[in-house]
């Protein structure tokens, strides 16, 4: 019987050493350490045995058992690590390899400047209001007293979802819709948005551009204040030394209507071929709020009065910068973008 027990105990060794991976190992020790194994089986053959034969024959079971034991453990270990290292191997990243470089994209110029021109007016008090860019005819012209067959509506022609509503064509429908909110109250307020016109796209003109509308309402408002805010505004856009020109002029919701020049950056007032000789250059729209569109949109034109304008943002960003193609603004080419890019 001792002699088995030194069979099954080479014959165990021997396996442990031949094995590959933990896998094999648990097999081998499913096979010689179970209840079932032979070895374990050999235990109950002790209870048949004289005292002294029990005695020495279970030392030796027991030993035979415990050498069987440490040898899977050792060998076990040994796998273990073995295992581990080429998972690591397998896994290793390259600590030294250069990262990846990435670009972070400048600011489009016509948010640049959209910002620039709400900031300025901030700076003066105003607050800033904003309106749907789908509008009813009625706040898109009907409101701005611009009744159905009035002919400043053909020079607004737009994009219409049914018969009454459109894509609005100016910023203005926001004084109406601001008006009727404020029931009454003054109002300090500029409007930035988009806005859309049935027009052929070219280097001038674009279907979709941006305007910012600005309204004050008060007691008391007269031209001078309009004069005077649009004069702080083009110095703060253009330079301490631009000087600006009211032109007599007609919009359906003003009266009287002006046109803003500001003198040219380029000759500085002499005339050139940037202003066409004329020493001006045109940057906005604006006016004494009509009493008409006052009092349809609840203010007493006897108690209230205001002024309002409407700057095209594309306008100011191509005097600001030299900018040759209106299209520029939306094609999104990165080598346009990143001109404006600040260092
Ligand atoms: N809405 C006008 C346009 O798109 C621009 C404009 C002119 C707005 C005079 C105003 C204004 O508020 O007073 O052509």
């Amino acid at each position: 019987m001792a002699q088995s027990l030194d069979l099954i105990r080479e014959e165990a060794l021997k396996k442990i050493s031949d094995c590959k991976n933990t896998d094999e190992i648990n097999e081998v020790r499913n096979t010689y350490l179970s209840k079932k194994s032979e070895l374990m089986s050999l235990m109950s053959t002790l209870g048949s045995l004289t005292p002294d034969e029990r005695k020495e024959f279970g030392m030796k079971l027991n030993q035979t058992k415990s050498q069987i034991s440490e040898a899977l453990n050792a060998k076990q270990e040994e796998l273990a690590t073995v295992e581990l290292n080429k998972k690591l191997a397998s896994e290793e990243i390259d600590i030294s390899l250069p990262g990846r470089n990435f670009s972070r994209g400048g600011k489009n110029p016509f948010y640049i400047i959209e910002d620039e021109i709400t900031d300025i007016f901030l700076g003066m008090g105003f607050s800033v209001a904003s309106g749907p860019e789908i509008e009813t005819d009625l706040f898109n012209f009907e409101l701005l007293n611009i009744p159905k067959d009035h002919p400043a509506r053909d020079m607004q022609d737009t994009f219409y979802i049914n018969d009454n509503t459109l894509l609005r064509t100016h910023t203005s429908p926001v004084q109406a819709h601001t008006m009727q909110e404020s029931k009454g109250e003054p109002i300090r307020i500029i409007c930035p948005g988009k806005t859309y016109r049935r027009d052929d796209d070219d280097a001038t003109h674009s279907h979709q551009f941006a305007q910012i509308e600005g309204l004050v309402i008060d007691k008391g408002i007269n031209i001078g204040h309009l004069k005077a805010t649009l004069e702080l505004f083009a110095k703060k856009m253009f330079g301490e030394k631009r000087e600006i020109r009211l032109r007599s002029s007609y919009f359906p919701f003003t009266e009287p209507s002006v046109e803003v020049d500001i003198t040219c950056a380029n000759c500085g007032g002499k005339g050139c071929s940037m202003c066409k000789g004329t020493g001006y250059i045109e940057i906005l729209g604006g006016g004494m709020v009509h009493p008409n569109v006052l009092k349809m949109n609840g203010y007493d034109p006897e108690v209230y009065s205001g002024f309002a304008f409407g700057i095209g943002i594309e306008r100011v960003a191509i005097l600001r910068y030299g900018i040759d193609d209106i299209r520029k603004f939306y094609q999104n080419d990165v080598r346009f973008i990143e001109q404006f890019k600040k260092a």
